[in-house]
């Protein structure tokens, strides 16, 4: 009997897991956070990206990301963004793409099955209700909270070091079912993000790295593939499809 390429695809890999980084946004022009000219580069971690630094002084937290979030009208997705959601839409089996950028370029390239991790910059939550809202403008301490009406109660919806990402659950229990994981353009320096594939592994999937140099673990994929992600994230997942 000959099989379609569709049916070979779903015999090999039903279940596919993706987790994306800052790599998969650098061309369309969002900073990564390593690196020279890293988004850390000019910040230090426990002023922005701590919950001690948010208290310490809200004002400059909310400034470094009212900035992000303003920045993100200024660029479009890209090749790659769009070759993933492509493949969602061609793709029988199981998919789910988790991202750890807080952009939301895969959303507007149209994936669908899709966790950000580390939550969104065009989001804010609530410090005493932790209710989440969408939000597009810019917060200060004296914006008002729209559940509880308290100024400054607001705070970016993004997950800082020390906190817990967002939907681990559903994460863990699709790489322990997953046959094929795939991490794109990440350096693999953050946890638990970081240790994804060894989860993937363990439940005997195939690992493949996509990154412009090999990330920390690369010895440890199965396959690790160097280039930009708007080449080689559309020829790895056309390659698959067949
Ligand atoms: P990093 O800045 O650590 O790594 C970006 C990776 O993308 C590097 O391995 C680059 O080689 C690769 N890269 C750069 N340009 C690329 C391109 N055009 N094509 C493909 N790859 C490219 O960013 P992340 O690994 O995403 O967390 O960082 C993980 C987390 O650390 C972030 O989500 C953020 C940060 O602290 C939080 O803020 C909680």
């Amino acid at each position: 009997m000959q099989l379609t390429a569709d049916q070979s695809l779903m015999l090999n890999y039903p279940s596919i897991v993706v987790l994306t980084g800052a790599g998969i946004s650098a061309e369309s022009g969002i900073r990564t956070f390593r690196g020279s000219g890293g988004l850390w580069e000019n910040h230090s971690i426990e002023d922005v990206a701590t919950l001690e630094g948010y208290y310490r002084n809200p004002a400059l937290v909310q400034a470094f990301y009212n900035d992000r979030r303003q920045r993100l009208s200024e660029v479009v997705c890209n090749a790659a963004h769009k070759a993933l959601s492509d493949f969602e839409k061609s793709f029988d089996g199981e998919f789910l793409l988790v991202t750890q950028n807080v952009d939301d370029l895969h959303s507007r390239a149209g994936s669908q099955n899709l966790i950000h991790m580390h939550g969104e910059l065009y989001k804010v939550s609530c410090q005493d209700t932790e209710q989440v809202f969408e939000w597009y403008d810019d917060l200060t301490t004296e914006t008002l909270c729209p559940c509880c009406q308290m100024a400054g109660n607001l705070r970016p919806h993004i997950v800082w070091f020390g906190e817990m990402p967002l939907e681990m659950d559903r994460i863990y229990k699709a790489l322990s079912q997953c046959d094929l994981f795939v991490s794109i353009g990440t350096s693999g320096n953050v946890y638990p993000a970081a240790g994804f594939f060894e989860e993937a592994k363990a439940a005997g999937a195939e690992t493949v790295e996509l990154n412009l140099e090999p990330g920390t673990n690369a010895s440890r994929f199965d396959r690790s593939l160097s280039g930009p992600a708007t080449e080689l994230v559309p020829e790895f997942f056309n390659a698959l499809l067949g």
